[in-house]
């Protein structure tokens, strides 16, 4: 029998997460429920920092970015004492199960709460559109506005002063978040994980464009893909457009969560209330085919991880 709730934010914040947490605080409230928030993920739970939540405490934070319950990355999780406190606490407090909101990692974390016997329910929460098992990630969208802005406004400059601009996105190992703002924003070039990229097709295009009387550039590239300040002197030297680099780092990350995720978080939050209420545990949640969908955690993890979107690439690629 489900009476007390406990709801973590994990990992990288991300906007929509607090439209998530009102979401599960008031669906819970409405099924009699007692929410309980911890603190700053999974090292809350270990170090049982923990409060009462109500619709007071969430009352406007919809439309806020980031979480008010705090986020951390805790890789102390991936140890068993470190678990068997938490799991103490959770004990402690009475909870009868944990709302966990985060991506890859916070997962992770839930599934191995879930085999010491506290029943889960894991919703997407990131802006790197990574997680299993769903479509899409409550943040994404909100992030990819953000680029969107920030190359529009990259473009304005990089055409009146005939320069090369070299974008750098979040992203970690998916390109999600690079391809769709390319094609958003009309990027000339992008670079993702996902694909080798050669250097000697990303010039030729740009010199294409030269001879074009096209004397400007906007190139994305995901994090980590590759040396960004050497590619801009290989470009620099190879076509005598001056080459700047903007890494737009974690901007990306804030603000207020738009339309979409707002909805997302809210849909989900209400969603994980009720399959709990169903004898539900050990679950994800996602959208699927505009459907809000849940699947065994741990087969998602391993046999639904994110794919690459081909043909979003192959889109991405004709327009440039
Ligand atoms: O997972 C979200 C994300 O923003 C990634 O895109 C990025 O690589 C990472 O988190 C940055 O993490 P941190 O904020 O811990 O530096």
């Amino acid at each position: 029998m489900i009476k007390r709730i406990g709801v973590l934010t994990s990992g990288g914040d991300a906007p929509g997460m607090n439209a998530a947490i009102r979401a599960i605080v008031q669906a819970g409230m409405n099924e009699n429920l007692q929410i309980l928030g911890i603190y700053d993920g999974y090292s809350g739970l270990y170090k049982n920092h923990i409060i009462y939540l109500d619709q007071h405490v969430v009352s406007n934070i919809l439309n806020q970015g980031g979480t008010i319950l705090g986020s951390t990355r805790f890789p102390e999780f991936y140890k068993e004492n470190i678990r068997s406190i938490a799991v103490k606490n959770i004990k402690k407090n009475n909870i009868d199960a944990i709302i966990v909101i985060g991506g890859n990692g916070s997962y992770a974390g839930a599934k191995e709460l879930t085999n010491m016997g506290i029943p889960c329910i894991s919703l997407p929460g990131t802006i790197d559109n990574d997680t299993p098992g769903t479509d899409y990630t409550i943040g994404y969208f909100t992030a990819l506005q953000t680029v969107v802005d920030a190359i529009d406004r990259l473009r304005d400059t990089s055409a009146s002063h005939h320069r090369i601009s070299i974008v750098e996105i979040m992203g970690k190992d998916c390109g999600d978040l690079t391809i769709s703002a390319s094609i958003a924003s009309g990027c000339d070039f992008f670079i993702i994980p996902e694909i080798p990229y050669e250097k000697k097709m990303l010039l030729k295009k740009i010199k294409n464009g030269i001879k074009r009387q096209k004397k400007h550039a906007v190139i994305a590239v995901t994090e980590y893909v590759c040396d960004i300040i050497e590619l801009s002197k290989y470009l620099e030297k190879n076509t005598s457009l001056e080459t700047k680099v903007t890494i737009l780092g974690h901007i990306q990350r804030g603000g207020r969560p738009v339309v979409y995720d707002r909805i997302l978080a809210s849909q989900m939050g209400a969603y994980a209330i009720k399959i709990l209420l169903n004898g539900y545990s050990s679950r994800c949640i996602g959208i699927k085919n505009n459907c809000i969908v849940h699947h065994d955690i741990e087969f998602a993890m391993q046999n639904m991880k994110k794919t690459f979107q081909r043909d979003w690439f192959e889109t991405a690629q004709k327009l440039y």
